[in-house]
This record gives C-alpha cells, sequence and structure tokens, in this order.
C-alpha cells in the first residue's frame, strides 16, 4: 500500500451551493486529494465531508490573517467560491507560496487581487476565475475558435432559468452587480467599452429559435477572449427564462448559444452557432471548471504545478481536454 502525501487543498465555501458540487466533481477527478472544506458553518461542512471521504470541516474566519487555521495548517493550494473582500485569503496562499484561486470576481472587481500580485508576483499562482461557468465558457469557445485563421466576432447568449439563482453568496453578488457597478463590459468594434444602455441590451436567438433579448455582462471572459483571438467583438449576453416557458419536462436548465464570425483557412468569411445545453443548474458546469483548474494549478493534470504568476483558465487548461470533460459530465454541445 502506499502512502498518501498530497497535501490538503483548502476550499473555502466547499460548502454552499457551487462548493458542494465542486468538491464532488474534485473528488472524482482526483480520488487521492485531500480536502479541507472551509465555512462558518462546520457542521455542513462535516456533513459533506463524510459524504466525499479523504476530506475535513475547517472553520474559516475571514477577519483573521490566519483565517483561523492551526499554525501547522499545510495547505496544498486556497480556492474561495466566495467574494473574499478582505483578500486575506489571498494573502494567506502567498504567505505560503500555494496557488490560489478567486472565483466571485467579475471584471470591475480584479484591481486590488491584481496590485496583490504585483506587489508579489514570484510568491504564488494566482487564477482569476471569475469567467462564465468557472471558465468552462471561454474554454469551450476557444475550442470551437479553432477552426478559424483569425476570429472577428465572438457572441454568447446565455439563458438562465428564473429559479437558477445559487446560494446567498452568489445573490450578494448580483445584487453587488446591480447596485454597486451597472454597466456591462463588452469589446465593441475593437474597443472595450463599459457599455452604455444603448449598447447593454441585444436581441439573441435561442437553441429554440426563441429571440431573447440579453442584457450584457461585466464579466472576464470578456478580455480574456479578446486577448486570446483579438476579435473586435466580444460580449456575453444573459436573458431570464420564466418557469412556464421552460421546455416540458424539464428541470432549471441552462443553455447557451456561441456565436463565431471569423476567417477560415481558405480566406472566406464564415459564422458558426453552436449550443451547448444543460439540464442542471448553472452551478454544477461552473463547480466542474473550478475542480479543473484546482487539479490543474496543484499539478495533477495536465502538466506539472503551475509556477508561480497571474492566470486566466485559458492559460492554464487546454481547451480540448475541457471540452471532452463538459461532454463527459452530460452537457450536449453541439454545431447548429
Ligand atoms: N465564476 C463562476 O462561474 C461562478 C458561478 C456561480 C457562482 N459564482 C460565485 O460563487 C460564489 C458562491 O456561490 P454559491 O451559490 O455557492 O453561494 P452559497 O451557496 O451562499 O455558498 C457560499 C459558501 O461560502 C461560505 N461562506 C459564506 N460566507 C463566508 C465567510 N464570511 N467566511 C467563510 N465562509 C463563508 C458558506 O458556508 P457557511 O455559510 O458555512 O459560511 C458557503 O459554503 C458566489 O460568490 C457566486 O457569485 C461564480
Amino acid at each position: 500500500m502506499t502512502t498518501n502525501t498530497l497535501k490538503p487543498v483548502l476550499i473555502i465555501g466547499g460548502s454552499g451551493v457551487v462548493g458542494r458540487r465542486a468538491v464532488k466533481a474534485l473528488r472524482r477527478l482526483q480520488p487521492r486529494l485531500p480536502i479541507w472544506i472551509g465555512g462558518r458553518d462546520t457542521h455542513k461542512a462535516a456533513a459533506l465531508a463524510r459524504e466525499i471521504g479523504l476530506a475535513e470541516a475547517v472553520r474559516i474566519d475571514l477577519e483573521r490573517d490566519d483565517l483561523g487555521l492551526p499554525p501547522d495548517a499545510d495547505v496544498s493550494g486556497v480556492v474561495v467560491l466566495l467574494k473574499d473582500d478582505t483578500l486575506r485569503s489571498l494573502r494567506y496562499a502567498q504567505g505560503r507560496g500555494v496557488p490560489y484561486v478567486s472565483f466571485s470576481d467579475f471584471a470591475f472587481d480584479i484591481g486590488p487581487a491584481v496590485a496583490l500580485h504585483a506587489r508579489h508576483p514570484t510568491r504564488a499562482p494566482v487564477l482569476l476565475l471569475g469567467h462564465f461557468l468557472g471558465g468552462v465558457m471561454t474554454l469551450v469557445t476557444l475550442h470551437l475558435a479553432r477552426e478559424f485563421k483569425a476570429v472577428h466576432s465572438i457572441e454568447m447568449g446565455g439563458v438562465f432559468d428564473e429559479e437558477d439563482v445559487g446560494g446567498p453568496a452568489a445573490s450578494g453578488d448580483m445584487e453587488r452587480l446591480t447596485k454597486g457597478v451597472p454597466s456591462p463590459l463588452i469589446r465593441h468594434e475593437g474597443r472595450f467599452l463599459w457599455a452604455s444602455e444603448e449598447v447593454a441590451t441585444r436581441v439573441f436567438h435561442g437553441v429554440d429559435g426563441t429571440a431573447w433579448t440579453g442584457r450584457a455582462y461585466p464579466l472576464l471572459d470578456v478580455p480574456s477572449l479578446a486577448a486570446a483571438t483579438d476579435a473586435n467583438t466580444v460580449r456575453i449576453d444573459f436573458a431570464v427564462r420564466p418557469v412556464a416557458r421552460r421546455p416540458p419536462g424539464q428541470g432549471p436548465g441552462l443553455e447557451v448559444v456561441i456565436e463565431i464570425t471569423g476567417e477560415t483557412p481558405e480566406g472566406t468569411t464564415k459564422r458558426v452557432r453552436h449550443a451547448l445545453v444543460d439540464t442542471e443548474v448553472h452551478s454544477g458546469l461552473s463547480a466542474l471548471g473550478a475542480a479543473l483548474a484546482t487539479e490543474r494549478l496543484l499539478g495533477l493534470a495536465g502538466g506539472a504545478p503551475v509556477a508561480p504568476g497571474l492566470y486566466h483558465p485559458e492559460s492554464v487548461l487546454d481547451p480540448a481536454y475541457v471540452v471532452e470533460r463538459v461532454r463527459e459530465s452530460g452537457t450536449r454541445l453541439w454545431t447548429m
């Protein structure tokens, strides 16, 4: 019998709506990785720890520099599935030189984390993963864009179920978004814009042809996809589907239409439409994104542990690998 020498990864918020799915996805991917499930309510975390095995509940206090953990706590990484507006969790990871995943940042949120990384650039790999579905949509889109020599435009339209709202932390983030900084980020005619009302909405056609009026969001996918492809237009718009309009027999699932225009290797301009449909709430794929990023940063899949630096999902994960895992999870992805 071999002894398990892997150190535990700390998942703060691991007992939440996304978190419990993320720790289960990580357990499926990495059966021997010890997991610490962090939160304020350790009873909830302990029940989940028993369910997944090789896991422990730990009480987290974000008001303390040591996060309330014992001095000899020896973690291999820190994944934060809630908005830590103290950034003590990032300082904690930097202090120990271990990977850090930030999951709840909109595009306008990342300044303080970028500054902390810029102050200590060699201490830890820091992954900014506030992207749509934990980076999954950016990776899927980059995979689909591989057929083009040059990409001109990427437009994503997502339809969320009215009841797919996540837990209290997710609602708090949406409230922060709608009250605090209402302008969405888009790339429009080659410029990054905090969009005015006239360009913030867009009509797109869903998988069954339904016309939805979507609203753009300030998600990190916009700068990520623009950086990776240099497309002149990049935007992600969301619409909410009332429960009454759910397809018959379907639960609170999610659909995304990805439209890409670009130049083919033969030199012609082409527009493609792809669909992604998941019958689970959006936290399912988001959790998969978090789990795939975590195992990659730790060097448990896809290559050696990631070196200190500032990263987005497309800088650490292989799009084809992510698409494979997404399909394996039961999500349907096809060309329309
Ligand atoms: N990037 C993406 O794709 C993506 C997708 C979906 C959601 N999100 C974000 O992910 C986050 C979690 O969403 P969710 O729906 O899972 O919310 P949730 O169900 O409320 O989960 C929040 C988790 O954080 C813990 N927590 C809350 N406040 C805490 C604190 N002060 N100290 C320590 N632990 C604390 C909670 O456990 P206790 O109550 O025990 O403390 C719980 O485990 C939100 O920020 C949401 O916006 C991101």
